[in-house]
């Protein structure tokens, strides 16, 4: 389905909150190609103020054109629903393009409506692997590379995964991450951010921690576990915990909230918005996180970033950045942690194309597709 005109219309799609920080830069960057219309589709699948509206508005992102409210739901469900709704914004639009950013539900939702509508898919922040099948995400990931036309990579490892998935080389291209775009751009508002007063913090002298994965909040004894590692761990500095919903709902079903509450230095607060979380980060002794994407800010603002995961998708931020894998045993966590804290943090290389313009080396490939 492609349009006759000279216009190359582009749907963008965007549902969670991780998304948000990244179809921010790309919008942006559109606008300076008379002969691209953008337009900005947003699923609904986080819907909350400050896990949705609250990014666009900081952010700058433009309302959403369209917002499909497909709100929460178990995978099948909140897929298919997607893809129901979706399906008649491709019919009637037309588009040429549909791009899809990250690895949530949306991303293959609607990667998978646009090419069986023969509309072709790009894919922004392809090719990263955990090689943990048991990941929702990771099924999102490979499924959405497998079907993309173009495919926009993050790190090197992703054009190493790609090549051997076997996807030809002339649909890859490696630009950079857009997140870090969008990071970079708002370093300087974030630093006006009083969220270290709000929360009676002073700068380097706290941690914070954010959990939000099924593996480590979906189950009573792996949240038990991290719980004895951050009972230690608020003894030496306090920590604060912006707690995802997914999280509060989980803390509360599992009976595990009390314990939570029970520590004395462990501040337990809603989710922040995004100039507020990247001061709170910035100024962290250490960060602790299941977090895709906090891995790779932590990694620009040299941060210590302790992964509470077995593995990761963004093997750049543990080989150049400043994160290490933890999983979720407290021993290992809590000696990671010392060794964060007795250790100096020098600067750590910047991982190449992390440099605010990656964006820009996006719309510059979809500008030239004809
Ligand atoms: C989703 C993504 C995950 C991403 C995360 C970032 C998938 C498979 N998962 O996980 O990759 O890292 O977003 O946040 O797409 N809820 C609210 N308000 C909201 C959104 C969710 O209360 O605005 C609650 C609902 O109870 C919902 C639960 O959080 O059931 C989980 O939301 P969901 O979108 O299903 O998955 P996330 O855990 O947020």
């Amino acid at each position: 389905m492609s349009s006759s005109h000279s216009v190359t219309k582009i749907v963008n799609v965007c549902g969670a909150r991780p998304n948000f920080m990244k179809i921010g830069p790309l919008m942006r960057a559109y606008q300076a190609y008379e002969h691209l219309d953008p337009i900005l589709v947003h699923t609904g699948q986080h819907y909350d103020e400050n896990m949705s509206d609250l990014f666009f508005r900081q952010l700058g992102i433009p309302e959403p054109d369209m917002n499909l409210e497909v709100g929460s739901a178990s995978h099948a469900v909140q897929t298919a629903e997607i893809m129901k709704r979706f399906e008649p914004v491709v019919l009637e639009y037309e588009p040429d393009w549909v791009v899809v950013v990250g690895d949530v539900n949306s991303t293959i939702a609607c990667a998978l409506v646009a090419e069986k509508l023969g509309v072709k898919v790009a894919h922004v922040e392809a090719g990263l692997r955990s090689f943990d099948r048991s990941m929702p995400e990771e099924i999102n990931r490979l499924l959405t590379d497998a079907i993309s036309d173009l495919l926009f990579v993050s790190e090197p490892s992703g054009l190493e995964n790609l090549k051997r998935e076997g996807i030809p080389g002339d649909r890859v291209h490696f630009v950079g991450n857009v997140m870090i775009d969008t990071l970079r751009a708002n370093l300087e508002r974030a630093e006006r951010s009083t969220i270290l007063e709000e929360l009676n913090l002073e700068a380097g002298a706290y941690n914070v921690v954010t959990l939000h994965r099924p593996s480590n909040v979906d189950d009573a004894g792996t949240l038990g576990r991290i719980a004895d590692a951050l009972e230690v761990i608020q003894q030496d500095l306090p920590t604060v915990f912006p707690a995802h919903p997914r999280t509060c709902h989980n803390l509360t079903r599992l009976g595990a909230l009390g314990r939570f509450k029970s520590m004395g230095r462990l501040q337990i607060v809603e989710p922040l918005g995004y100039l507020d979380f990247l001061k709170l980060m910035g100024k962290a002794a250490v960060v602790l996180t299941d977090s895709g994407g906090i891995q790779e800010e932590t990694t620009i603002l040299g941060v210590w970033c302790l992964t509470l995961r077995e593995n990761t998708e963004r093997p750049v931020t543990v080989a150049n950045g400043t994160n290490t894998l933890v999983g979720s045993d407290p021993g290992k966590i809590v000696s990671a942690y010392r060794r964060c804290r007795s250790t100096p943090l020098t600067h750590p290389p910047v991982p190449e194309k992390w440099d605010g313009r990656a964006a820009q080396r996006i719309t510059d490939v979809m500008a030239s597709q004809r």
